[in-house]
């Protein structure tokens, strides 16, 4: 028996793995709502004879997709993408998005932006009225990384939004590092007026590799409940 909240990301899962057809290319994304769905389309390889190529966004998920028997090639492999399946840790009503709660952000914003569509599955928790409740992580560097975090921190006096501390995403005692070398800074914001205008200047810093915001990139979300229902937005 799956507990609510493994239900609803669960039902998402199951209701998106219904937009992939056979002969795609399909992008798969990392957190615990997308291995489900990394799940789910490993089932309709190995008993509905689907034949699909996956691009995983991490190194978690392509383990996992090798696993359960998705044939597995690079994004350069690929050149481009048919659909992209991820989860996200926050959506609001315009489908824009906090991602990399897991720290895959990086990979996983190139891979949706090579696709021809982005779908988002999401338990209903998800849903914000307006970005920030979940701090913003953006990945940098790791050289010079205090330096800057503290132009990170310095830039965001004159942003619109409420919070401007960070912090280092640590691995126990060390720096938590990303698949591509890099660290992680997340940013307590609390509310993001302009995600659009942040996520440009937070780009523009030398030092900040990728940002968390998803602007104009997802044209879906397949929201779950924890009774079993679902609801596609878009
Ligand atoms: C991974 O870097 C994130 O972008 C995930 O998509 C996000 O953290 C959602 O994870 P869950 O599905 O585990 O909530």
């Amino acid at each position: 028996e799956l507990s609510p909240i493994d239900k609803a990301k669960f039902v998402a899962a199951k209701r998106a793995a219904d937009y992939v057809e056979d002969g795609m290319r399909v992008g798969l994304g990392t957190g615990s709502t997308a291995a489900w769905l990394v799940r789910c389309i490993g089932e309709m390889v190995r008993n509905d004879g689907l034949r699909i190529k996956g691009v995983p966004t991490s190194t978690r998920t392509a383990e996992l997709a090798r696993d359960v028997g998705i044939d597995v090639i690079s994004l350069d492999e690929a050149k481009w993408l048919d659909l992209t399946i991820d989860g996200a840790d926050e959506f609001d009503g315009d489908l824009n998005l906090i991602k990399g709660g897991g720290g895959a952000l990086l990979q996983e914003k190139i891979v949706a932006t090579a696709s021809d569509q982005m779908i988002v599955i999401a338990d209903v928790g998800k849903e914000v009225e307006t970005l920030g409740a979940f701090p913003l992580p953006v990945e940098v560097i790791p050289f010079g990384w205090q330096t800057t975090q503290a132009l990170v921190e310095e830039t965001l006096i004159s942003m619109d939004v409420l919070g401007r501390s960070s912090s280092l995403r640590m691995n126990g005692a060390r720096p938590f590092v990303t698949d591509e070398g890099n660290h992680i800074l997340d940013l307590y914001l609390n509310r993001i007026g302009n995600a659009r205008q942040l996520s440009l200047v937070l780009n523009q810093m030398p030092g900040v590799v990728e940002n968390g915001l998803f602007i104009d990139i997802c044209d879906a979300v397949v929201i779950g409940y924890g009774d079993g229902r679902v609801e596609v937005r878009d």
